[in-house]
């Protein structure tokens, strides 16, 4: 029973990886403005509004760094699921992206990996690991162990036969 309240706490950290527990503590530290003007200040990520499948009470930094982790693993950049929102010009006159918003199907997609790969982290890796009793837990599957820097996992290829 109390290992099983565990599991959905293990299922986040696989998802979040250990950065963002650093980053969380140079989010809650007192901002004070510095001497150099705005731009030096470590950046600050607002609070996320819409989270459907990450957990709820993530920081903007939090929710930042794990973002950062899907576009390495796929090799995309943020707009590849984050739809322009055209009434929000930036400074560089290109619109911005609204990172709340639903409109793009990879957004959707992704939701339904984050769900799986929490899920086969939490109901499928942990049981065997608990079976194979070894003293060191094998990485949990990430986002990267299938998609290995692409959009779509690439193909196994056997090594050939000798
Ligand atoms: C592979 C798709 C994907 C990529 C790439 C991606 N995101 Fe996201 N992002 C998501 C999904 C899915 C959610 C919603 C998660 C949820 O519902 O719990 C989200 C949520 C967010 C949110 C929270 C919005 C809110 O208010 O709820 C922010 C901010 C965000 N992403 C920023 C970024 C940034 C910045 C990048 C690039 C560094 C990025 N994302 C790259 C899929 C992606
Ligand atoms: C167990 C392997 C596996 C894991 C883990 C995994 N994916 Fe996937 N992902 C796939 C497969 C397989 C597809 C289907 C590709 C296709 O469309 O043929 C896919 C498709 C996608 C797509 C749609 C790509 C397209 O071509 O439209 C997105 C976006 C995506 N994954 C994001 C993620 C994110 C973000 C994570 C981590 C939270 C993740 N995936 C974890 C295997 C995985």
């Amino acid at each position: 029973m109390r290992i099983s309240s565990l599991l959905p706490a293990s299922g986040a950290v696989a998802l979040l990886g250990a950065a963002v527990f650093v980053c969380a503590s140079i989010a809650q530290a007192p901002q004070t403005p510095p001497a150099g003007g705005p731009a030096r200040q470590p950046r600050s990520y607002p609070a996320p509004t819409n989270l459907q499948v990450l957990p709820k009470d993530l920081t903007g930094n939090q929710v930042h760094e794990i973002m950062e982790g899907y576009e390495a693993a796929l090799g995309k950049h943020c707009n590849y699921c984050h739809a322009t929102d055209p009434k929000n010009i930036g400074p560089n006159g290109r619109p911005r992206l609204n990172f709340a918003s639903d409109e793009k199907d990879e957004k959707k997609m992704a939701r339904i990996m984050i769900t799986m790969t929490e899920d086969i982290n939490k109901n499928y890796v942990k049981k065997v690991a608990d079976i194979d009793k070894m003293p060191e837990m094998a990485p949990p599957v990430t986002c990267g162990t299938c998609h290995q820097g692409h959009e779509d996992p690439p193909e196994f290829k056997p090594a050939p036969e000798h």
